[in-house]
């Protein structure tokens, strides 16, 4: 059931793709059957070129034959297509369970719109339940670490099994509990501060819309 709300979420942002457009390919199981239904529709004759947000969905998206440029050589996307791990009515949002936000938010900002998709289960009141990924390099992790903890969160370095976690980019991820809803702002901007953090997984302006879907039902949430 929560497979087929994601599905329908994703059917409802994919049917905003337009011939011509190039398209930015989210991260996660949702923004997964978006890429597959994308690539139905390639298939049937949409003409569409995509850049994808972290290196699964690249491969899974050239797996069904859609076209996937290298976003280095891209500066503007026409609709980016994403999963979330929580969203609020403002469509602001926490994501990066999937460990891709910082490519995530480049290609969001790089888009003339930018549509979140998800069931129904990751819909809050107030953010700050799932914990919130903070990208950041090796070198700086100890030193990043102790000062999440200056602002109160409470931060583990994401383990792959016995291992560290390692991004797209060869970067390791903080996950931090204990983000405050009414500070979301002040939160994001000390985090950004903080030298040798690449990004995070806070989305308060990028997201222009979203499509929530429950027992089968798409409601459509706007900025
Ligand atoms: C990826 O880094 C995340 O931002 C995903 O968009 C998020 O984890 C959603 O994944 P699911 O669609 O699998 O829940």
């Amino acid at each position: 059931m929560q497979d087929d709300d994601k599905v329908a979420a994703a059917r409802a942002a994919v049917a905003e793709v337009r011939d011509g457009m190039l398209v930015g390919l989210g991260t996660g199981s949702t923004a997964s059957h978006a890429i597959r239904l994308i690539a139905e529709q390639a298939r049937a004759g949409l003409r569409v070129e995509a850049v994808a947000t972290s290196e699964a969905s690249a491969t899974l998206a050239r797996s069904l034959g859609l076209t996937v440029l290298d976003f280095a050589t891209v500066s503007r996307v026409d609709l980016t297509i994403d999963g979330v791990d929580e969203i609020d009515s403002c469509c602001r949002a926490v994501k990066g369970a999937g460990g891709a936000m910082v490519r995530e938010k480049i290609v969001a900002e790089a888009s003339d719109r930018m549509i979140a998709i998800a069931d129904g289960t990751k819909r809050v009141e107030r953010l700050g339940a799932a914990l919130l990924p903070v990208e950041v390099l090796p070198f700086a992790a100890a030193f990043v670490l102790r000062h999440l903890s200056g602002m109160a969160l409470a931060a583990e370095v994401r383990a792959a099994g016995a291992k560290p976690y390692w991004t797209d980019q060869g970067n390791l991820i903080l996950d931090c509990a204990g983000l405050d809803p009414e500070a979301l702002d002040d939160t994001a901007q000390a985090i950004d501060a903080l030298p040798g953090v690449l990004g995070h997984g806070l989305f308060l302006r990028e997201i222009d819309a979203a499509f929530i879907a429950r027992d089968g039902q798409v409601e459509q949430l706007l900025a």
